[in-house]
C-alpha cells in the first residue's frame, strides 16, 4: 500500500553559524561519531524505500559521510522549508509518507520516529505529524500551538513568537511526517515574511489548515531530541548520549564503578563481567572482551582487549593495540599498533609501538621501542617467552628470540637468538674501600683549608 511507503529527508545544508567552526555543523562528533552518522544509523534501522540528504555546497566532506545515501544540494540557504524543497527532483513524485529529519538533532531513537508514523497512519489520518517535546529550557525552539481537541494549528518561531506564545512549553523538535502527495504544493506556497526572512518548513502546518487537513502532535523525551546550534549544546547532547551508553554498558552485564566519569564511543563494545574503574575514556574502535579489568585512568581508542585481561591503572591504547587473552598492561604504559600476546606482562613505565610482544613475554620497567627514526617506522619482535630487562632500548627493526633474556639497561640494535642473554652494559667496576677513602681525603682537605682562614 502506497501509504505505508516511507521516504526520509535529511536536512544537513546549514552552516551551522552559531557553531563558529569551519567544519560543518552535522560532521560535529558526539560519542566520537559525527552528528549525521548517528541519525544515519537511526534511519537505516527504519528501512525506508528512499532517503536522501540535502547538504550545502562544497559539503563533499558531508556527501562522504552519508554515502551511499544519495544526496542532493541546496545552493542557496534559505530556510528549512526551502531545503526540503531541494529534494523535490528526488521524492516529487513519491505519494507515500515522508519524514523530515533535522542534521542537527542526531539522537532520536528508531522508536520515536516509528511512534510518529504510527500517529500518521492512525486516525483522522492527518496530513502532517509534528515531534513536539517539553525541553527544561524551551529557549530558541519553536513553538507547538494546540487547540482543545489536540489539533496542531501552527508552530511559531520563537523569533516570531508573541510574549503569550512564548511561555508555551510544547516544543518543535524539528521532526515531521508530511504526507508525500501535499508536500511539495505545501513547499512551494510557503512565504518568508518572517523576523529571519526565511522559508520555514514549520509554516506546512499552516498551510495544512489553511486547506482543512488535520495536523496532529506525537511527543518525544528532551534526551534524543536536543538541537545543536552551538557548542553548549553540543556539550549537553554529549552529556545525555554518555548516559545511556552508559546505562547501556550496565545494562549488558559491566561494572562501572563511578559511571559518571567514564566516556564512551558510540562503537565501544564491552563483554560481560567487564570491570571499569573511575575515569576511563575509551575512543572510537574499541572491543573488550568478557571478564577484562580497566583500572582507573585509562585512555583506550582503537584497541582490542581480549577475555580476563588486565589495562591500567592509566595505560593508554593506541590505534592498532591488541592485549590478548589475561595479558596485564599496567601503569604508564603506552601501546600502540602492538600486539601484546596471550598472558604477557607490560607492567610499568613502558612504551611499546610497531611490535609484537610474544605470549608470556615478561617487558620490565622503563622499555622503550625505539620505532622511528624520524623517517620510518621499524618492527619490534620479541619472542615468546623472553625477559626484556628494565630500562633497555629496543631498536628497531629488531628481533629478540624466543625465551631471550635481556639485561637492564641495555640498548639491543641486533637481533637476539632465541634463549640467548643479551647486554650491551659497560663492564662493571668496584674498588674496595674507595668511597670511604674519598670521603677521609676531601674532609682532610676541607678541614686544612678552613684552618688556613683561620690564620689570616
Ligand atoms: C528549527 C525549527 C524550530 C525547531 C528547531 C529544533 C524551523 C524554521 N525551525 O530551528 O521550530 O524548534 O529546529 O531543533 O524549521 N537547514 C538546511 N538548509 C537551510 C536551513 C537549515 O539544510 O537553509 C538544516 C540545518 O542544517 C539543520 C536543520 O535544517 O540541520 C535545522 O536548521 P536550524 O537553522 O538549526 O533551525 P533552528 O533554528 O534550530
Ligand atoms: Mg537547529
Amino acid at each position: 500500500m502506497t501509504g505505508d511507503q516511507t521516504a526520509v529527508v535529511i536536512l544537513a545544508a546549514g552552516l551551522g553559524t552559531r557553531m563558529k567552526s569551519s567544519l560543518p555543523k552535522v560532521m560535529h562528533p558526539l560519542a566520537g561519531r559525527p552528528m549525521i552518522k548517528h541519525l544515519l544509523a537511526a534511519v537505516e534501522s527504519l528501512a525506508p524505500q528512499q532517503a536522501c540528504v540535502v547538504i550545502g555546497a562544497e559539503m563533499e566532506a558531508v556527501a562522504r559521510a552519508v554515502a551511499p545515501y544519495p544526496t542532493v544540494v541546496q545552493t542557496e540557504r534559505l530556510g528549512t522549508g526551502h531545503a526540503v524543497l531541494a529534494a523535490e527532483p528526488v521524492l516529487g513524485g513519491f505519494a507515500g509518507d515522508v519524514l523530515i529529519v533535522y542534521g542537527d538533532t542526531p539522537l532520536i531513537s528508531l522508536a520515536t520516529m516509528q511512534r510518529m508514523l504510527d500517529v500518521k497512519r492512525a486516525e483522522p489520518r492527518p496530513a502532517v505529524v509534528v515531534l513536539g517535546f517539553r525541553p527544561e529550557d524551551p529557549g530558541a525552539y519553536g513553538r507547538l500551538v494546540v487547540d482543545g481537541s489536540g489539533q496542531l494549528q501552527a508552530i511559531v518561531e520563537a523569533k516570531d513568537a508573541s510574549a503569550e506564545q512564548l511561555k508555551i512549553g510544547l516544543c518543535n523538535a524539528g521532526m515531521m511526517v508530511v504526507d508525500g502527495r501535499h508536500l511539495f504544493a505545501f513547499l512551494h506556497a510557503i512565504g518568508n515574511a518572517n523576523a529571519k526572512g526565511e522559508y520555514y518548513l514549520t509554516d506546512v502546518v499552516t498551510l495544512a489548515q489553511a486547506q482543512g487537513l488535520a495536523c496532529r502532535v506525537a511527543e518525544g523525551d528532551e534526551r534524543e531530541l536536543i538541537g545543536v546550534n552551538s557548542r553548549a549544546d553540543l556539550a549537553r547532547a554529549e552529556a545525555f548520549l554518555q548516559e545511556t551508553l552508559r546505562q547501556r554498558a550496565m545494562n549488558e552485564g559491566a561494572t562501572l564503578i563511578d559511571p559518571a566519569t567514564v566516556y564512551f564511543s558510540a562503537d565501544t563494545q564491552l563483554g560481560r563481567d567487564v570491570t571499569v574503574g573511575p575515569s576511563v575514556f575509551f575512543g572510537p574502535g574499541v572491543t573488550v572482551g568478557d571478564r577484562v579489568e580497566i583500572r582507573a585512568f585509562c585512555h583506550i581508542e582503537g584497541a582490542v582487549i581480549e577475555e580476563g585481561a588486565i589495562v591500567g591503572p592509566f595505560s593508554r591504547l593506541r590505534p592498532g593495540a591488541s592485549v590478548a587473552k589475561g595479558a596485564h598492561v599496567g601503569n604508564f604504559v603506552e601501546i600502540k599498533n602492538a600486539t601484546v600476546e596471550e598472558g604477557a606482562k607490560v607492567n610499568h613505565l613502558t612504551y611499546i609501538g610497531d611490535a609484537r610482544v610474544g605470549a608470556k613475554a615478561n617487558v620490565g620497567a622503563g622499555t622503550i621501542t625505539c620505532n622511528y627514526d624520524g623517517f620510518t617506522k621499524g618492527f619490534t619482535d620479541i619472542g615468546e617467552g623472553a625477559f626484556i630487562g628494565s630500562n633497555s632500548s629496543l631498536v628497531a627493526p629488531v628481533k629478540i628470540g624466543a625465551g631471550a633474556i635481556i639485561g637492564a639497561g641495555s640498548v639491543i640494535t641486533r637481533e637476539v637468538e632465541t634463549d640467548a642473554l643479551a647486554l650491551t652494559r659497560g663492564p662493571h667496576l668496584q674498588r674496595k674501600g674507595w668511597g670511604k677513602a674519598f670521603r677521609t681525603r676531601k674532609d682532610e682537605e676541607k678541614r686544612k683549608k678552613q684552618a688556613e682562614k683561620g690564620d689570616r
